[in-house]
C-alpha cells in the first residue's frame, strides 16, 4: 500500500510529460485529437488554443488566447454551444472538417467548408489565426477554413473586418453576451457601405456611432491617435472589401474588441512578453458621437452652447423653436429667386465628421465636384473622398445632412465640407470683407499722407532754416521753444 503515492506521482510525472509534449505542439492531423486538458500553441508561443470556462460559468468553450494573458480570449469556437463538462474533444473528422464532439459524440460545433482535403491538417498560426488546410499545400494561404473568417468579439492584426464581395458574405465583430457568457451579445461592429465604407456600431440593429466615412488616410471621425502604433488601411478591389490594420513594429501587440458591457470599440496595446495590456482608446469618446445626437441639418460640438447648432444657411424649423436641443431640426433658408443656380453657393465648414453619404466619384476632382454639385438643386454639400489625394474625389449629398460632429483642433481627425447656401449667405460674408478692405486702404492712405506731409514739412524746414532764422523758432521734432 505505501507504493501507492510513490506510484501516482510517477503517473503524474508521465502525464505530465505527454502534456508537455502535446502542448508543444501547434498542430493536429487526421486522426489527432484534442482532450479538455489540453492546448495548442503558436510556434513562437504567443497564442494558445483549447478549453476554457469564462468568468464565473462551469461551461467549456474551445477558443484562443494569449498565453501569456489567458483571460484574454480573442476567438471562441462553439459561442452558441456550450460543453456542459470536460469530456469535449477536437477532432479533424473523416470528411476532413473540424469537429467538436464530447463522450456522447454529439457536434457541439464543426468547420464548415465545402471542400475537402487529402490530408488534413489544423494547425494554430502565429498570428492568431486557426487554419485547415491540406499538409501537401502549406506554403499558400490557401486555407480550407479559418477562424480569421469568423470572428468574435476582437480584431487581430491580420483580420479583415468588412466583406466578400464574391459570396456576400460579411465579417464582423460581435460583443460577448457578459464576462461568463461569450454567446453573441447586443453590440456589434460592421464596416457598412453607403457609397464609401465606414466603421458602424450596432446594439442590436440601432446604429449607436458611425466613424464618418474612410478618408484614404483613416474613418474621419475617429481621431489617428498614438499612430506609431499601428497602421489603419482599406482594402476594395474585385473580390473584397475590408478594413485591417498592419503594426509599426513587431513588438507591439495590438487587438480591437467591442466591450460586452459598454458596446464600445476599443483598441489595447501591449508589449511582445509583457502580461499587461493598456487601452489605447475606446469610441465613442464623447456626446457628440451618439449617433444623430443633434439633429437634421446642424452641427453637433462638444461644450458648445448650445450643443446642436444649426449650420450656415438653415435656420430652426419654426415648430421646433421650443424643443429641447436634440430635437432641433434645421431647414433650408429659401434661397432668393426660383433658380437655384444663381441664388446659391458653397460655404467652407472645417474639421467636421461627414455626414453619411450616397453618392461619390473618384475620379472627379474637387473642381468638378462643386459644378456638378452647384448643377443639381437637390445637392446640399460636397467634400474630397480622399484627402490623401488633395482635390481628388468627390463626395456630395443628397437630402438632409445628418449626424455631423465639429471635431476638435490638434488631433488628424474631421475634414471641410462645403455645404450650399443662400447667396444671401454669401454676399453678407464678402460684402464685410469688403467693408473691412475699404477701411484699411483709406487707413493707410491718410496714413502715408501724414507721413509724407511731415517728410515735405521737414525738407522745406531745412531749406528755408539756411535763409531765415524765424522758422526755427518752433522745432516740431524736440517741441523745444524759444
Ligand atoms: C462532415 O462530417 C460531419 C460529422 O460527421 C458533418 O456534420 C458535416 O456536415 C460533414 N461535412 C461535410 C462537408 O460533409
Ligand atoms: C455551410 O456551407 C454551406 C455551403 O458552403 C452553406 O450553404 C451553409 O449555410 C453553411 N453553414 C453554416 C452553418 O455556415
Ligand atoms: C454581419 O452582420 C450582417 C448585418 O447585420 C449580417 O447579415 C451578417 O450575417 C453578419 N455576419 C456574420 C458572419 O454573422
Ligand atoms: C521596434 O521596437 C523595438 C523596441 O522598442 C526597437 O528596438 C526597434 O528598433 C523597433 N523596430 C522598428 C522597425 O521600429
Ligand atoms: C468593458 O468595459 C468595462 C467598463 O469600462 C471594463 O470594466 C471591462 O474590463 C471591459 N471589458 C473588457 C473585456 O475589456
Ligand atoms: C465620374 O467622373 C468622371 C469624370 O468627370 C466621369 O467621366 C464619370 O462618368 C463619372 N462616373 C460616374 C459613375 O458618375
Ligand atoms: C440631381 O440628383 C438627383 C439625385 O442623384 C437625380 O435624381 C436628379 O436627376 C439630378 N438632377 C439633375 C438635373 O441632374
Ligand atoms: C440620397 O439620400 C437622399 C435622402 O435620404 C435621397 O432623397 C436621395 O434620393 C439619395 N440619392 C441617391 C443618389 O441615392
Amino acid at each position: 500500500m505505501g507504493s501507492l503515492p510513490f506510484f501516482a506521482s510517477i503517473c503524474t510525472l508521465i502525464l505530465l510529460s505527454i502534456l508537455e509534449f502535446s502542448s508543444a505542439a501547434d498542430k493536429i492531423t487526421s486522426g489527432q485529437s484534442i482532450r479538455d486538458d489540453e492546448t495548442l500553441i503558436s510556434l513562437s508561443q504567443r497564442f494558445e488554443l483549447g478549453f476554457f470556462s469564462p468568468g464565473n460559468s462551469k461551461n467549456r468553450y474551445l477558443g484562443i488566447w494569449y498565453k501569456m494573458t489567458p483571460q484574454e480570449v480573442v476567438w471562441v469556437a462553439n459561442r452558441n454551444n456550450p460543453i456542459p463538462d470536460k469530456t469535449g474533444v477536437l477532432t479533424i473528422s473523416s470528411n476532413g472538417s473540424l469537429l467538436l464532439i464530447n463522450e456522447a459524440q454529439s457536434i457541439f460545433w464543426s468547420s464548415n467548408s465545402s471542400r475537402m482535403p487529402a490530408n488534413p491538417e489544423a494547425q494554430l498560426l502565429d498570428s492568431g489565426n486557426f487554419v485547415l488546410r491540406d499538409s501537401n499545400d502549406r506554403s499558400s494561404e490557401n486555407y480550407i477554413w479559418q477562424s480569421f473568417d469568423y470572428p468574435s468579439d476582437t480584431l487581430l492584426t491580420g483580420m479583415k473586418l468588412g466583406w466578400n464581395l464574391k459570396t456576400n458574405f460579411q465579417r464582423n465583430l460581435t460583443s460577448w453576451r457578459s464576462a461568463d457568457d461569450p454567446s453573441p451579445g447586443d453590440y456589434s461592429l460592421k464596416l457598412e457601405v453607403n457609397d464609401v465604407p465606414q466603421l458602424v456600431l450596432f446594439s442590436r440593429s440601432k446604429i449607436v456611432a458611425r466613424s464618418g466615412p474612410w478618408n484614404g488616410l483613416q474613418f474621419g471621425g475617429i481621431p489617428m491617435m498614438q499612430n506609431y502604433v499601428f497602421k489603419p488601411k482599406l482594402v476594395h478591389n474585385e473580390d473584397e472589401l475590408y478594413y485591417m490594420y498592419d503594426p509599426f513594429n513587431d513588438t507591439v501587440l495590438t487587438r480591437l474588441t467591442v466591450n460586452q458591457s459598454t458596446g464600445k470599440m476599443q483598441r489595447f496595446v501591449s508589449n511582445v512578453g509583457s502580461r499587461e495590456w493598456d487601452s489605447l482608446y475606446s469610441w465613442p469618446f464623447d456626446i457628440c458621437d451618439n449617433y444623430e445626437q443633434c439633429g437634421a441639418n446642424s452641427y453637433c460640438r462638444v461644450g458648445g452652447l448650445p450643443m446642436c447648432e444649426c449650420l450656415k444657411g438653415f435656420v430652426t424649423k419654426p415648430q421646433d423653436e421650443w424643443g429641447t436641443p436634440q430635437t432641433t431640426t434645421c431647414v433650408k433658408k429659401p434661397p432668393v429667386g426660383s433658380d437655384c443656380r444663381n441664388g446659391e453657393g458653397f460655404l467652407k465648414i472645417a474639421r467636421m465628421k461627414l455626414p453619411d453619404d450616397n453618392w461619390s466619384n473618384q475620379s472627379m476632382n474637387t473642381k468638378e465636384c462643386r459644378a456638378e454639385c452647384l448643377k443639381n438643386c437637390s445637392c446640399r454639400a460636397y467634400a474630397n473622398s480622399d484627402i490623401r489625394r488633395k482635390g481628388s474625389g468627390c463626395l456630395m449629398w443628397f437630402g438632409d445632412l445628418t449626424d455631423m460632429k465639429e471635431c476638435s483642433a490638434g488631433i488628424s481627425w474631421g475634414q471641410d465640407i462645403f455645404i450650399r447656401v443662400p447667396a444671401s449667405e454669401l454676399v453678407n460674408h464678402s460684402y464685410k470683407k469688403k467693408i473691412m478692405m475699404i477701411v484699411v486702404t483709406v487707413v493707410s492712405i491718410i496714413f502715408c499722407m501724414f507721413l509724407l506731409g511731415l517728410l515735405v514739412y521737414k525738407a522745406w524746414k531745412k531749406t528755408r532754416s539756411k535763409g531765415n532764422t524765424f522758422f526755427n523758432l518752433v522745432d516740431f521734432n524736440s517741441e523745444k521753444v524759444y
